[in-house]
């Protein structure tokens, strides 16, 4: 039998599409199936009341925030604050309980922009990174230690702070260089170099000899630091929540394996810790639970520990 052409056609498109529309199922149950096991998964980690809210938090809007350079000019850095105001950021607010400057708004800032120096005025990152600096609580004199660096926002949050006392401190004993320094450490040569990039282009060089190492050495062997941050690399459960197709490759292994990392990193920093010390571990995410917390505290009995938690994606203001 001879079939005319164009019923031949149309029968082969209607296969395609009822193929297409199979396929597009069998992914649909395969997104939906690893959705419950990653909810699954955290709602085991973190109990019934609050993975839920960290979830909804995960999934919402996140604000837009704005760390001023306190070494950038004045005039540079009211000019970004005018800018800011009269373009897409009229709702920007200062953020009162810190003491680096910095504003938030629902809009992305403007870029930053150079001084008459070369020196960048304002670096954007998010508030919680700003907050487990000033957590730190650097004291004058302090060696600091930020294992895991690239690009460098906590960093230069952290020479906000340093910087700020050195200088005072250097008045004092009329400009004679004090203690007081920050080695910045990261293993990824690429990341190093946009680390060095970030901290060339924001700190005046006249503080990079005495004040500021950057590494990506095990800086955990042979030294000891007053405070320490590891903000270790994560799986970036915001990213994977709000991507489809990133969600679809989840597997508990992945997050697992993360988690061993991130402890692994944790206990090498530990070791390095002046005693008394204090130290802050930034814990993107929580896949350790409250007893590897608690064994840690045993682990390193060998020195006094406060272990700060911080949940970044909890974090809403
Ligand atoms: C979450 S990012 C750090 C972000 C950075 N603190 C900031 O505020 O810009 C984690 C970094 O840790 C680095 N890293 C991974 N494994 C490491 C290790 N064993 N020691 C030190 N750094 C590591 C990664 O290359 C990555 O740049």
């Amino acid at each position: 039998m001879i079939i005319p052409e164009g019923l031949n056609s149309k029968k082969s498109i209607k296969l395609k599409s009822r193929n297409k529309q199979k396929k597009e199922e069998a992914q649909r149950l395969k997104l939906n199936s690893i959705t419950d096991l990653f909810n699954n998964f955290y709602f085991h980690q973190y109990g019934k009341e609050r993975w839920p809210n960290l979830l909804s938090s995960l999934k919402g809007p996140s604000k837009s925030c704005a760390m001023i350079n306190k070494f950038a000019s004045n005039v540079s850095i009211s000019e970004f604050i005018h800018d800011s105001k009269s373009s897409n950021n009229s709702d920007m607010m200062k953020v009162d309980y810190l003491d680096v400057e910095c504003y938030v708004s629902d809009s992305k800032f403007p870029k930053p922009k150079k001084d008459e120096h070369n020196i960048l005025n304002v670096y954007h990152l998010d508030l919680a990174s700003i907050m487990v600096t000033k957590a730190l609580d650097v004291q004058p004199g302090d060696i600091v230690l930020d294992l895991c660096a690239a690009p460098g926002g906590k960093s230069l949050a952290i020479l906000q702070h340093l910087l700020n006392i050195v200088d005072q401190r250097e008045g004092e004993n009329e400009g004679r260089s004090t203690r007081g320094m920050l080695i910045a450490n990261e293993i990824n040569n690429k990341r190093f170099h946009r680390l060095l990039q970030v901290i060339k282009s924001y700190i005046p060089f006249k503080y990079h000899q005495d004040h500021i190492k950057l590494v990506k050495n095990s800086p955990t062997l042979n030294y000891s630091y007053d405070k320490i941050l590891v903000d270790v690399p994560c799986s970036s459960e915001r990213h994977l929540i709000t991507d489809q197709n990133e969600l679809s490759k989840w597997k508990e292994s992945r997050s697992k394996i993360f988690s061993i990392k991130q402890y692994n990193i944790l206990l090498d920093a530990v070791k390095a810790l002046r005693i008394n010390a204090g130290w802050n571990y930034k814990w993107l995410k929580e896949t350790m639970d409250g007893k590897s917390v608690k064994k840690l505290n045993l682990d390193g009995s060998f020195c006094q520990i406060n272990v700060m938690v911080m949940a970044q994606c909890i974090l809403q203001f």
